[in-house]
């Protein structure tokens, strides 16, 4: 009896008509749905991925022209060329140095490898007036050229196809006629082949009808290369001026490095004088002197 009542009291629960989804699932399966179709619909419009472009590689293409001392000196109004045989630059040093000495006599010179020109030019040099062309060169090994040089030397030795092929290697060739040129050779007189390469480029060049201006210099390393170069070099260049009939401008200016100014206007009191290092080393000495901090006063006395 009292279970009856119970159940009569207690309502039957309703069970929902919930169906196969719920509202939860139809907004996310809706939301996947849209996610794809924006996917699929506006990823194909995407610009396709960029590739890379890759610049090409300008190789560095040394041109006929750029090998060409021979324009090259006709653009910058050079006369004077100076070929370096050098291998640790000593050789390449006198060139520069040679070729800076021109202006002193109104002309303009140029250092040149000869590894980086087309040296079968040579003969063409008569097309620059009163040009020239100077050979720095020095020997290494068996009395073989320096690396720079091994091409230069090379086509010495095969007499190069422009000469022709009736020319022979000693024949000289008339293109050479008008061609001048001078050498100064670099060397160890304690090797067995002294000066080699210089001597090689003065004989073959007199050979194939050259000019030679002055003596061939001969510089020896064992003794004091510097001093044969500079007393070679200050004999070569009267000889230049006669062949050419040139006189020193007197430019001295251009090839000196410092330029002498009168400061009147000083306070002499932060002037070094004396030692460079001291301030008025001069008026107030200390001792102890010595080579570095000498007595002024002293070598004065000495002096008189
Ligand atoms: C390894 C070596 C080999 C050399 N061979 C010779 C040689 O055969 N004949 C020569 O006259 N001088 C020779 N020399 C001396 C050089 O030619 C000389 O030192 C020259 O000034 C070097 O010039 P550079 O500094 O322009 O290369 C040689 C020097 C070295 C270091």
């Amino acid at each position: 009896m009292a279970d009856s009542e119970v159940d009569a009291a207690t309502p039957e629960p309703v069970m929902e008509d919930e169906g196969l989804l719920s509202t939860l699932d139809i907004v996310l399966v809706s939301v996947i749905a849209a996610v794809l179709i924006y996917w699929i619909t506006f990823r194909k419009k995407t610009p396709a991925e960029e590739i890379p472009e890759f610049k090409k590689l300008t190789t560095q293409v040394t041109t006929t022209q750029e090998k060409s001392f021979i324009e090259k000196m006709k653009k910058t109004g050079r006369n004077i060329v100076v070929f370096y045989g050098s291998q640790t630059g000593t050789a390449e040093e006198f060139s520069n140095r040679l070729a800076k000495d021109a202006q002193r006599y109104g002309m303009k010179g140029m250092a040149a490898d000869p590894e980086e020109y087309d040296m079968s030019e040579l003969s063409r040099l008569a097309e620059i007036e009163n040009s020239i062309a100077i050979f720095c060169v020095a020997t290494y090994g068996e009395g073989d050229p320096t690396d720079n040089a091994q091409e230069f030397h090379d086509w010495l030795q095969e007499g190069d196809a422009e000469l022709g092929a009736s020319t022979s290697r000693c024949t000289p060739d008339p293109l050479f006629d008008l061609v001048r040129f001078q050498v100064f050779a670099l060397g160890n007189k304690t090797y067995e082949h002294f000066n080699a390469m210089g001597k090689y480029v003065d004989k073959r060049l007199e050979e194939l009808g050259a000019k030679r201006i002055f003596d061939l210099g001969m510089g020896d390393d064992d003794a004091n290369l510097e001093e044969d170069f500079v007393s070679w070099r200050e004999q070569f260049w009267p000889a230049m001026c006669e062949h050419f009939g040139v006189e020193a401008t007197g430019e001295e200016s251009s090839i000196r490095q410092y330029e002498l100014e009168v400061h009147g206007d000083i306070d002499m009191s932060t002037v070094y004088t004396g030692e460079i290092s001291r301030l008025k080393s001069f008026e107030t000495q200390r001792p102890p002197f010595d080579t570095k901090t000498p007595s002024w006063l002293r070598s004065r006395s000495t002096a008189n």
